[in-house]
């Protein structure tokens, strides 16, 4: 029997009542994983089961972070919200269609899976392109694309003319997008809500007119291409030096919780909660933040 022949096709979709929310650019180092585990923590936090996908095979970022969380709860015997997760290995298969076949039907059983007990999915796409990174936009509810605030990684949305700042042409990446809305429109003939983060925005006063040419770029390239704008989040330390231990800027309490609250994390926090709101998640408008 051939190969071909063993392969069982992936069983039609279940129905689904969780809201799958996608982090996703194929630009390496923007953020996607760590504003992935800050949106899971914000979840929790409002009290919603969340369940997190891992589909960078290769750096597994977010599962580290989560595995980090989960020792630092065991060792300090503290109370903190914990995701349940699943990471996807990448197929050993050596044909590409049957590689591709054996990631689709691992990954559509991990949604279903997680579908079961979570109100939220959140999933963490890796950089580059991935047949794994195509399958998890077509299924998104929200995406979520952060971007480093600056020129050099404004192309991964579209090609801007250098002379008068106008937009050439869509990237590969929104052409993908693109795609991905079409199918999803076949398939569960709901919408991808698609926003794009502006990610480590520099509060320094140098670079506010760069800041703000960068802003009106993507606003004419948002009617274009059809994403939000959400409230950006500024370069911090902070989301950088909590990932050991499996902390995120929202397990920081004033009040004798994770670790010391500095002015300049109420700040962070507050980028946070903006972007919260910008989201509007289905099940939660209207309700008061709880972090
Ligand atoms: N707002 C921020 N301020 C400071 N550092 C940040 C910020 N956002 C992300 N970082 C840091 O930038 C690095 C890259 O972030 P992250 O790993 O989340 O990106 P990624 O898009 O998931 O990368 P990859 O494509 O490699 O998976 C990490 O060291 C992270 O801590
Ligand atoms: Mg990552």
């Amino acid at each position: 029997m051939s190969l071909a022949h063993s392969y069982d096709p992936p069983p039609a979709a279940a129905p689904r009542q969780a809201h799958v929310i996608v982090v996703g650019n194929q630009k390496g180092g923007a953020g996607k994983s760590t504003v992935a585990m800050h949106i899971i923590v914000a979840l929790m936090r409002m009290g919603r089961r969340t369940g997190a996908l891992d589909l960078d095979v290769r750096q597994r970022s977010l599962t580290r972070y989560i595995e980090n969380r989960a020792r630092w709860i065991s060792s300090r015997g503290v109370k903190l919200p914990a995701p349940q997760i699943i990471e996807l290995r990448e197929s050993a298969q050596r044909s590409l269609d049957l590689a591709e076949q054996e990631e689709e039907v691992a990954f559509r059983s991990a949604l279903r899976r997680l579908s079961e007990t979570c109100d939220f999915i959140v999933i963490d796409s890796p950089g580059g392109d991935s047949y794994l990174a195509r399958t998890a936009h077509a299924c998104a509810d929200t995406l979520i694309t952060p971007l480093n605030d600056s020129f050099v990684d404004f192309d991964l949305l579209g090609d801007i003319d250098q002379d008068n700042a106008e937009i050439v042409r869509p990237s590969i990446y929104s052409e993908m997008v693109w795609e991905s809305r079409k199918k999803k429109a076949q398939g569960q003939r709901t919408p991808i809500d698609w926003v794009v983060l502006r990610n480590r925005t520099s509060t320094s006063k140098i670079e506010a007119k760069n800041k703000q040419k960068v802003g009106e770029a993507l606003k004419t390239l948002s009617n274009r291409i059809g994403f939000r704008m959400a409230p950006g989040l500024s370069e911090r330390v902070i989301y950088r030096e909590l990932f050991p231990q499996g902390l995120t800027l929202l397990d920081l309490d004033a009040d004798g919780g994770e670790g010391e609250m500095r002015m300049t994390h109420l700040a962070a926090r507050q980028e946070l909660r903006d972007l919260f709101i910008t989201l509007k998640l289905p099940m939660l408008e209207g309700e008061p933040l709880k972090f």
